[in-house]
This record gives structure tokens, C-alpha cells and sequence, in this order.
């Protein structure tokens, strides 16, 4: 066990860390205030390879390691959680699963362009009535023999509009539960998918999240992603990936609000001496860093887990609880020790606390990954 970064992982580092100072936090307020998408910085991502870091260099991707991506994350999420979530959804929840489980033929098809950025992917599990429990897909595949023929609405999908490929979960045999459900690569401009509404959130307001609306889609036998009915196990075990992404994430905001409020104590004075002078503010600022600190080991060691081959799967769940739990309190604190700066948009803070939020919903809410932990613990 040691705990020192190589030198290649902390030139990523700093590269992200650039990236999200110099060309995301200059915008960033206006485009959260506006719902402006961030082409821009997209741009600029796929060109940094940050799109598709874990793919291999043979298929257009950047060859790096889980660690890598986690290190370039976390800079992001310090200013830039729209950014963030488009990278996070394109290489776990997309990439991921189509360089897994993908077919050569779907791995040569579809995996360059999203890796290099040229395109954008996203993960389409979620539904009006299905969050939390994903096994109650009402999105039908009806196996028609040479092709499936897709119904029905998913909700809240990152990267909705803008993307151009969809990996979207479906219940083909109802009868066999989520051993009936498959996962298959719709292509936008397909006849019959429509993307619908485009939400107006709380947070990560740039990110592109819209309703699907899926009208007879006619989707070829060989745009099916595994063996029949292999689709659930596949959105499991994609997500166990992308929880590392989000815990990341989280990570990112916890440590970028401390950043920021860490910063302001040395210059702000009150009752004669600078906030930082203050116990309170600096018990406030302790226990900021050992919290950051410890949801930052948890992230890493999951990541590392990943990388290592061995199982992540309770790792990356309790990453993404505590890290996305010290998020929203560090936050909150970091809105406090601001005081009334905190509550404007000028100081940053107030939209890493609403960007907090979501980390404790999207893949998996904080109860769904107590739900995995749990079921780890009691070695059911
Ligand atoms: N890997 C492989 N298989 C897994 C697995 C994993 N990590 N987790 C579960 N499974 C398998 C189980 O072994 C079981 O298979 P068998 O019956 O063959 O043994 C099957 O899946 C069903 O598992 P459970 O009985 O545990 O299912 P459950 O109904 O009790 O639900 C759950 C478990 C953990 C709550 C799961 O439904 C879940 O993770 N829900 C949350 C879904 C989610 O994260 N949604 C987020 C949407 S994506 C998103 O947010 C994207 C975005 O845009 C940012």
C-alpha cells in the first residue's frame, strides 16, 4: 500500500486542473444561470482525451487507468459539474459497457467516435416509475425476430439531447422479471425516437438532461448488447463503474467548496482579525479536511480496486455514499463560512452546494448504495 501518485498521474492531474480554471471557470456562472450548454468546454474535452480515457488506444481512446480518470474528475468538479457529468456518463455508463460487452462489429461501429468525442453517448435506465428500482422496466423490446420494436419513456437521461448514441434498457419477457430485459443501442434519427422535454434543475444546470420518448422504434437483432436478457446485469454492473465517476464527482465539489472557503478565510476580516483567526471557523475547516480527505481515500482505493481487476462493487458504492454525503455538508459550510458572499453567484459556492444535491441521487440514490453495502455486510 502507498499512497503517492506517479508522475503521469499527477500530470493529468494537473492538466484537468488547468482545463477547469482557465477555460471553464470563466463562463461557468453565466452558463449555470442560462441552461447554456458548454460546446465549448465539450470541445475542448474531446480533444484533451478526456472523453474516452479508458479505451484502448487502438479504438481512439486514451489508454489511461481508472485513476486517471477519477484525478481528471475530481479537477473538473472543483468548478464545473455539467462538464463533469458529460464526461463522467460518456465514459462510464457508455463507453464502459459497449468496450465490455460490446461486440467487435458494435465495438468498431460505435466506440472511436465516442471515444475521441466526435459523438456523445447516454444511459438510458431510468424511467417515470422506475428509479430506484430498476428491475420495474416498463420500456418494452418486443422481440420481432430479426429486430425489436421499442416502447415507452425514459426520464432524466444526462447527455439527452446532444447525444447521438443511446444505450437503452428494455423489458423484452415480462414474465422473467429482470431475466427478461435487454440492453440495446439506439441510434438518434431512428424513426420513432423523439427527445422530449428538457428539464430545468436545481443543479448542474448546463448538463443537457431531457425526457426520451420511444414510438415504435424499429432497433436491429444486432444492436443488442449481449446474450438475450442480459441487459439488467449489464445496467448493474455498468453502474457499479460510473458510482466511482460520481463519487469522484462528488469529491470534486466537496473539495473545490473547501478550496474556495479556505481561501476566503485568510483575507476576510471580521472583529479584527481574519475569519481564519477564528476557532470556529477553523474547527470548520478541520473537519473539511479529514472528511475530504477520507471520501477521497474511499474514491481512489475504488478506483484502484477497478484497475487492479479485482471487485468494486461494495467500493464504489461506499464511495459514492460517503463522498456524496461530505459533498452536501461541506457545501453547506462552505456557504456559511462565506456568510452573505456564500449566498450570491459571484462566490462560486452557492452553485457547488446545489451541485451537491445530485450526487446523492443520480446512479443510485444515497439508500440504493446502502442497499448495496448492506447486502455486502450481512454476505447476502
Ligand atoms: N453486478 C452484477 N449483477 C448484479 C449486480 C451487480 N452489481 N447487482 C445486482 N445484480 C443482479 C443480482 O445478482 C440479481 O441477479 P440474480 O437474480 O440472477 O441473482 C439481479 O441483478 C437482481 O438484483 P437484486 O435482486 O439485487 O435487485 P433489486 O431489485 O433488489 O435492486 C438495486 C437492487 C441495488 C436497488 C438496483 O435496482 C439499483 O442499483 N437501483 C438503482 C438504479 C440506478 O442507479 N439508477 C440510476 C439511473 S442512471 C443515471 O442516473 C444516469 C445519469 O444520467 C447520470
Amino acid at each position: 500500500m502507498h499512497f503517492e501518485l506517479s508522475e503521469e498521474h499527477l500530470m493529468i492531474k494537473q492538466a484537468a486542473r488547468d482545463f477547469a480554471q482557465n477555460d471553464c471557470k470563466p463562463g461557468v456562472i453565466d452558463r449555470d444561470t442560462t441552461m447554456s450548454y458548454p460546446h465549448e468546454q465539450v470541445k475542448m474535452m474531446a480533444d484533451l482525451g478526456f472523453l474516452g480515457m479508458m479505451i484502448d488506444p487502438a479504438y481512439g481512446g486514451g489508454g489511461m487507468d481508472t485513476l486517471s480518470y477519477v484525478l481528471a474528475l475530481e479537477e473538473i468538479s472543483k468548478v464545473d459539474n455539467s462538464c463533469s457529468v458529460i464526461m463522467s456518463v460518456n465514459n462510464s455508463l457508455v463507453l464502459w459497457g459497449l468496450n465490455e460487452y460490446g461486440s467487435e462489429e458494435q465495438k468498431k461501429k460505435y466506440i472511436p467516435a465516442l471515444a475521441k468525442g466526435e459523438v456523445l453517448g447516454a444511459f438510458c435506465l431510468s424511467e417515470p416509475e422506475a428509479g430506484s428500482d430498476a428491475t420495474s422496466q416498463t420500456t418494452t423490446a418486443e422481440d420481432m425476430g430479426d429486430h425489436y420494436i421499442v416502447n415507452g419513456t425514459k426520464n432524466w437521461i444526462t447527455n439527452g439531447g446532444m447525444a447521438s448514441i443511446y444505450l437503452v434498457i428494455a423489458q423484452t419477457n415480462r414474465e422473467l422479471g429482470h431475466k427478461g430485459i435487454n440492453v440495446l443501442i439506439i441510434e438518434k434519427g431512428m424513426p420513432g425516437f423523439e427527445v422530449a422535454k428538457k428539464e430545468d434543475k436545481l443543479g448542474i444546470r448546463s448538463s443537457d438532461t431531457h425526457t426520451l420518448l420511444f414510438n415504435n422504434v424499429k432497433v436491429p437483432k444486432e444492436n443488442r448488447i449481449g446474450a438475450d436478457g442480459f441487459g439488467f446485469t449489464f445496467a448493474m454492473k455498468t453502474l457499479a463503474g460510473g458510482r466511482i465517476g460520481i463519487a469522484a464527482q462528488a469529491l470534486g465539489i466537496a473539495a473545490g467548496a473547501y478550496e474556495l472557503a479556505l481561501a476566503y478565510s485568510k483575507v476576510r476580516k471580521a472583529f479584527g482579525k481574519e475569519i481564519s483567526e477564528h476557532q470556529i471557523i477553523q474547527f470548520k475547516l478541520a473537519d473539511m479536511a479529514m472528511q475530504i480527505e477520507a471520501a477521497r481515500l474511499l474514491v481512489y482505493k475504488a478506483a484502484v480496486l477497478k484497475d487492479q481487476g479485482k471487485d468494486y462493487n461494495t467500493a464504489s458504492a461506499m464511495a459514492k455514499l460517503y463522498a456524496s454525503e461530505v459533498a452536501m455538508k461541506h457545501t453547506v459550510e462552505a456557504v456559511q463560512i462565506h456568510g452573505g458572499y456564500g449566498f450570491v453567484k459571484e462566490y462560486h459556492v452557492e452553485r457547488l452546494m446545489r451541485d451537491a444535491k445530485i450526487t446523492q441521487i443520480y446512479e443510485g440514490t444515497s439508500e440504493v448504495q446502502r442497499i448495496v453495502i448492506s447486502r455486502a455486510v450481512i454476505g447476502k
